[in-house]
């Protein structure tokens, strides 16, 4: 059966359900429910009521074919074949790490002389190093402490030698110093094995002796990827698995030499970045902050932002918190440093009402539907929408009339339904100054992300994640 045709709306009214509206207590008068009604029209689909199966829900899959945004895939911004990993940007591993050339390229099409550029999600500082290498000041904000220290040490040319000098003080000291105090953190004895808790220890002690700050934040990386490397934690997993107990006794990691091959990795990669930087003065602002609310960046400052927001929120997406928390344990932070699963997006936002009178209908639209399959998933994707959307409202203030926001997102599925994210993004900044001018669509060969995600959210129903994201260009205009 056909939809029944409504006419399109005027305006929107107010807030409403498809059911009935909250603030005119209209059934179909209601300018907002028959504007989503008229939407329903166009995708060519059933009427939708409380009585609609779930199958018929997600068959709409595709709501942004409803958009009139200028939108193409374009396969030059793929780069399958090339290589992600010069300078120091293979330093760290990160979830969702965004390729240089993708970053590199924005900035060379939308950065004037003397631009500005700015990633308000910052992870491990992509974005910051393309900028530096251009020679473009930067400010990147991130609320994961392992984050901010990837990107300083990211883009901060440091002299190899001295490196060199510091790795050798190191692995000299661990292999003198007879007995050191281990750390005691939450669980430490489920994650490491009694061995590796007193290597990574006597590293971390030798670690803290080197005076200069630069050079003893270079070593808590490498620190870092080895306390990861060396945890109880299954391979390749973001999030914190235990490896199953009968392959757990045959793990034994080497951990100095892990630590050693690292840092001469990671030495090298340094070199290249001194021998051609070392005279740059770009700065880099990195900036424990949250971009939800108002920041110490300055009104109007930045010329180009160049980011990629977290998917979602972190319990069923990406949770950087997790991926963090073993190195920043033992790093020594603690307490609100270690919680940023639940002040990433949509990490607390309890959401009681669904029908917001929204900035995008195609939010308002994508979380109906989800929400007459499942409503705590529907309020779990609201919550991380509302705080996006308060980003915008401080990605405006921040950025120069003229300037230019270039935001990666990925259209991810819940419950079935394809979020159109690209297309909230674009209704997000269109409602807070932004002109939307083009969205491209590149695959995504080489991203790091979970292979499979759940997008039923029950354990061990797993889903094929994205393939493909979404590059969405827009210039504040007001
Ligand atoms: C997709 S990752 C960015 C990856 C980055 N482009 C890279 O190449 O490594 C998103 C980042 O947003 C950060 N984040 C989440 N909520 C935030 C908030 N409210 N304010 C600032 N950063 C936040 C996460 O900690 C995470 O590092």
């Amino acid at each position: 059966m056909r939809a029944k045709t409504y006419a399109e709306p005027q305006h929107a009214c107010c807030t409403g359900t498809l059911d009935n509206c909250k603030a005119c207590k209209e059934k179909h008068n209601c300018l907002m429910l028959r504007e989503q009604l008229a939407f329903y029209n166009r995708l060519g689909v059933s009427q939708i009521d409380d009585n609609t199966d779930a199958d018929t829900l997600t068959n709409i899959k595709y709501l942004w074919q409803d958009s009139t945004r200028t939108k193409k895939y374009d396969p030059s911004w793929n780069y399958a074949e090339d290589n992600t990993r010069g300078y120091t940007h293979p330093i760290h591993p990160y979830p969702a790490m965004m390729i240089p050339q993708v970053a590199g390229r924005l900035i060379d099409l939308y950065a004037k002389p003397k631009a500005v550029v700015l990633d308000p999600f910052c992870g491990s500082g992509s974005v910051l190093l393309e900028a530096f290498i251009r020679g473009y000041d930067s400010y990147g904000i991130d609320i994961n402490p392992l984050s901010l220290l990837i990107s300083k040490v990211k883009t901060t040319p440091i002299n190899y030698k001295q490196l060199q000098n510091g790795l050798e003080n190191i692995l000299e000291k661990v292999s003198t110093t007879k007995k050191i105090n281990n750390p005691a953190f939450f669980n430490i004895d489920f994650w490491f094995k009694p061995r590796v808790v007193s290597k990574l220890a006597s590293l971390r002690a030798a670690i803290d002796l080197i005076r200069d700050k630069k050079i003893r934040d270079f070593f808590k990386v490498v620190f870092s990827f080895t306390a990861r490397v060396s945890s109880n934690t299954r391979n390749g997993e973001f999030k914190l698995y235990r490896i199953d107990e009968e392959k757990l006794n045959d793990f034994n990691p080497p951990v100095i030499e892990i630590f050693k091959a690292r840092a001469e990795q990671n030495i090298n990669a340094m070199a290249e970045l001194w021998e051609e930087f070392k005279e740059k003065e770009a700065q880099v602002n990195i900036l424990n902050e949250d971009t939800r609310y108002r920041t110490s960046i300055k009104d109007g400052v930045v010329n180009i932002v160049v980011t990629s927001p977290p998917y979602g929120d972190s319990k069923t997406t990406v949770a950087y918190g997790q991926f963090s928390r073993l190195s920043l344990q033992w790093l020594g932070f603690n307490g609100q440093s270690l919680d940023t699963d639940n002040r990433s997006l949509g990490g607390r936002l309890n959401i009681n009402n669904l029908h917001l009178g929204y900035s995008s209908p195609n939010l308002r639209y994508s979380v109906d539907l989800i929400s007459r399959i499942d409503k705590k998933r529907a309020r779990d994707v609201m919550a991380f929408y509302i705080d996006l959307n308060k980003c915008f409202v401080e990605l405006n203030r921040v950025t120069k009339r003229g300037g230019f926001l270039c935001m990666v997102v990925g259209n991810r599925t819940v419950k079935g339904i394809q979020l159109p994210t690209d297309e909230i993004v674009a209704d997000f900044g269109e409602h807070v100054g932004f002109r939307h001018i083009e969205t491209i669509i590149r695959k995504i060969p080489n991203k790091r992300m979970p292979s499979k995600n759940s997008p039923t959210n029950k354990t061990g129903v797993l889903g094929a994640t994205m393939t493909e994201e979404y590059i969405v260009i827009m210039e504040r205009i007001k």
